[in-house]
């Protein structure tokens, strides 16, 4: 007799970033960005197909500690994350590959009670491949992928049963403090008083150690902020030269944040069609593409209670580089 096979339940999709509503906050938030001092964009259209891809080349630079020692702690913790929460859905935001969440996947599989994977992120290509290689690997799981921004379509993922909110890779860092109140404000709604919230946070360390992890020796970094303005080419005719500028990665001690730019190597004038756009840049003038905030414990813990959001657990890798918590709604 032939072993028992799994069958792949094929995934399902819900697609909320449609290209003409992507094209028109790109036209709003380049017009607004680009006319404002300094000049400033939001980093989702840093992950455009290319821009994906060479996000997982950074998580594998020797330079980039968080990767690894977030998967450091998944690995040691599903387990015990799993048992404790008794999760029957697993819902990621931000999910990229989902690469250091198979830990988590296979760990609640192994209570059996997973029932679905809800992978949610901006990028459509990279969630899409995702979701089938995920598919196929734990066959029987109902893998339902979510088109989406963060910011605007938290409200639209389901949150029946035993849900776990699963948002790694500190890209919590990446949100400015007003967004992050109001982010955590929206997970408080989201959290029913099953559900648990399970965050990867960049610590507070030594600033060599930053700056090493965000100007790489092999600029795959630079390559990757510098890819926001191929973005722009393409997506709104515009006539960025890559060439003319220069990623830059400073430490910002005040806010506790890595603040990454682009900084003009010349006086120069951009058309941008699509925006119906026309903008000047000094030499030496900067444009904001992403912040990286770095956390204590204290940190963290405090703005979560703000929103009612309790930490229940706080794990660290043994190197003490980065977190990952597992909260609960306040009781
Ligand atoms: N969780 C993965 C990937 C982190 S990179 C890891 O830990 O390695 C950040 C991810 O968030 C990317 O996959 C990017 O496409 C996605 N993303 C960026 N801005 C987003 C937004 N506004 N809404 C949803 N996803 C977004
Ligand atoms: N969340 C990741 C971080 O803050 C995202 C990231 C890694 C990133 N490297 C980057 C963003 C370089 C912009 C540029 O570490």
């Amino acid at each position: 007799m032939n072993p028992p096979t799994g069958h792949a339940v094929p995934p399902t999709f819900d697609v909320h970033l449609h290209d003409d509503w992507r094209m028109r906050a790109l036209v709003d938030e380049v017009r607004s960005g680009l006319t404002s001092a300094p000049k400033q964009l939001t980093p989702r259209w840093l992950y455009d197909d290319r821009g994906s891809e060479l996000f997982d080349q950074i998580t594998r630079l020797p330079e980039y500690y968080p990767t690894e020692a977030e998967r450091e702690i998944l690995l040691a913790r599903a387990g015990e994350i799993a048992r404790r929460t008794g999760a029957d859905t697993l819902v990621e935001l931000g999910s990229g590959t989902s690469d250091k969440t198979r830990a988590l996947l296979d760990a609640f599989e192994a209570t059996g009670r997973l029932r679905r994977f809800v992978p949610f992120d901006v990028s459509e290509q990279t969630l899409r491949y995702a979701a089938s290689v995920l598919a196929d690997r734990h066959p029987g799981l109902h893998v339902h992928g979510v088109v989406g921004d963060f910011h605007e379509h938290l409200g639209d993922v389901p949150n029946d049963g035993v849900p776990v909110l699963a948002f790694l890779g500190s890209t919590i860092g990446n949100f400015y403090p007003s967004e992050r109140a109001r982010f955590f404000d929206e997970v408080a709604d989201w959290m029913t008083d099953e559900a648990w919230f399970l965050l990867g946070v960049d610590l507070v360390k030594p600033v060599d150690r930053l700056m090493a992890a965000y100007n790489d020796a092999a600029g795959i970094t630079a390559r990757f902020t510098i890819n926001l303005l191929d973005v722009l080419n393409g997506e709104l005719a515009a006539d960025f030269d890559p060439s003319g500028f220069e990623h830059v990665g400073l430490w910002d001690p005040i806010h506790t944040r890595v603040d990454l730019r682009l900084r003009s190597l010349r006086d120069q004038h951009v058309s941008i069609i699509g925006a119906d756009l026309e903008v000047e840049f000094g030499d030496g003038e900067e444009l904001k593409v992403e912040i990286s905030t770095k956390f204590t414990r204290e940190q963290i813990a405090g703005e979560l209670d703000d929103a009612g959001i309790a930490v229940e657990q706080f794990w660290t890798d043994s190197g003490g580089d980065v977190a990952v918590l597992l909260a609960r709604r306040a009781g």
